[in-house]
């Protein structure tokens, strides 16, 4: 079998990096090994997010990138094939050919199973509509998904669920990932064993509405529920030997259960970090978004969460300029992050997604107005991580050493918190878990030096 060169371009979301990588793993078997230079690709992936307008603009004005190198390599007599996949790849489909003549394949993110038999077609010649697959099959790509090809690196992403149901007035996902799915909890405990077994000592847990997890229970969990919930997947995982921290994103308020705070507080691998995502702190606005929640009882929610661990840092997304948005919306928005008091945020400006019922309301808000909104919440969100980093000056944090800093000598990785971490370290503590004392706060980072490094045993987990 002839080595191929596989460039892939991830936009978007962290289940875009997973699947990025999972798509590697099913090209594979076809003699595709990775690249980091798209020069030398056969192929060339994108991994498309449609979330906002600017997301997929990205998207077509890279192919347009592109296509002197295609050319580049017509003249060679190679082919170069592009393949378009992910959530613009989906709401799109054939278009993309129609207006990117470029793009060979486009796949959607339920059928990448299928890559190999497009690719294998497109190497043969074939062009056109039938290398477009956006199907939402049946069958589950979870199913068909070979192993991993090699480890994930010390902090690893599993994806445990997809899709979404809630279809809030603003958003693409329900549309770009299907209807809610989740993974069965035998599958994703054997992943993440695997994970561990390649050196994951941190595992990610995945999904658009990740707290919503309800898989099928294993097999020999007989007598117990017919299903897990999010909650009891943690706690089964939090018994694998070698993984030391546990995370999960991205989740959405009305499925925070009883549970999940409770394991919060109980189940030591668990961070005290948590992405929930609130939007805006207007309930007419929240209603409009169809969240299905006011702002008190996300209040309510953050308020029990640190009963269960009082140090959990919070982080959540924003959205401003939502359709009829008016100052006094925007004003309890911003008394919502006074009172919670975040670690980090994102926020973004409202974007008009076509065929989502948000986009064809009537009080769009005029740009000027979302960019005043947005540089005050900037303002806000920004203090408040400052605040945050600040608190952590002088304290020893165990940090997970994650990849080679911008400096050689230096390391940086991840405290509890979710603060990036940076240290003069040597590389063999690279993927590892160090004591950190943290001496320098910064608005994005933090800097410190190690106090104590990880007994060899620890470290030959790797
Ligand atoms: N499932 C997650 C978030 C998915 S999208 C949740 O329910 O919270 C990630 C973030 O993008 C959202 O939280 C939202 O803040 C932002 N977003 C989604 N659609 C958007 C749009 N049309 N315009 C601006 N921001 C949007
Ligand atoms: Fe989008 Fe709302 Fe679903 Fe999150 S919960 S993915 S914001 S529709
Ligand atoms: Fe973007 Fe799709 Fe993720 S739209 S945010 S890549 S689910």
């Amino acid at each position: 079998m002839t080595t191929k060169k596989l460039y892939i371009r991830t936009y978007g979301c962290q289940m875009n990096v997973y699947d990025s990588a999972r798509m590697a793993d099913v090209l594979a078997p076809l003699g595709y090994v990775p690249t980091e230079l798209p020069e030398l690709a056969d192929l060339i992936l994108l991994n498309t997010c449609h979330i906002r307008e600017k997301a997929s603009e990205k998207v077509f004005s890279e192919v347009g990138r592109l296509r002197p190198l295609k050319q580049a390599a017509e003249a060679e007599g190679r082919r170069l094939l592009i393949a378009v996949a992910g959530c613009v790849a989906q709401a799109e489909g054939e278009e993309i050919q129609r207006r990117a003549p470029a793009v060979d394949i486009v796949l959607g993110p339920q059928t990448y199973h299928r890559l190999p038999e497009l690719v294998r077609r497109a190497e043969g010649g074939e062009r056109g509509r039938g290398l477009v697959d956006t199907d939402f099959p049946v069958e589950s790509k979870f199913d068909f998904l070979p192993e991993e090809a090699e480890g994930r690196g010390p902090a690893a992403f599993l994806s445990v669920q997809e899709g979404c149901d809630k279809f809030c007035s603003f958003c693409v996902v329900p549309y770009t990932r299907g209807a809610e799915a989740s993974r069965p909890a035998a599958q994703v405990l054997a992943e993440a064993r695997r994970l561990v077994a390649g050196g994951a000592l941190e595992i990610t847990l995945l999904g658009q509405n990740v707290n919503a997890y309800h898989g099928e229970a294993p097999a020999q969990a007989a007598g117990g529920p017919a299903s897990w919930n999010l909650a009891r997947l943690v706690r089964a995982l939090a018994e694998l030997d070698g993984l030391e921290r546990i995370r999960y994103t991205t989740s959405h308020p009305s499925d925070m259960d009883d549970e999940l705070i409770a394991a919060h507080g109980e189940v030591a691998q668990l961070m005290p970090y948590l992405h929930l995502p609130v939007q805006s702190g207007s309930d007419r606005i929240l209603a409009a978004m169809n969240r299905r929640h006011a702002a008190d009882d996300y209040r309510r929610i953050v308020e029990r969460l640190r009963e269960a661990r009082p140090d959990l840092a919070l982080s959540s997304d924003f959205i401003v300029g939502f359709p009829g948005e008016r100052d006094r919306d925007f004003a309890e928005t911003l008394r919502l992050i006074g009172d919670v008091g975040y670690a980090q945020a994102y926020s973004f400006k409202y974007s008009p997604r076509p065929g989502t019922p948000a986009a064809g309301t009537a009080e769009q808000v005029p740009e000027p107005v979302k960019a005043e909104r947005l540089a005050m919440l900037h303002q806000l969100l920004g203090a408040q991580q400052q605040a945050f980093n600040q608190a952590t000056l002088g304290r020893r944090l165990p940090v997970l050493l994650e990849r080679a800093a911008k400096h050689p000598g230096q390391l940086n990785g991840r405290s509890p918190y979710m603060q990036s971490v940076t240290v003069a370290a040597p590389d063999r503590l690279l993927g590892t878990v160090a004591e950190v004392e943290i001496l320098e706060s910064h608005p994005n980072s933090v800097k410190g030096r190690v106090v104590a490094a990880p007994q060899p045993a620890a470290a030959s987990a790797a």
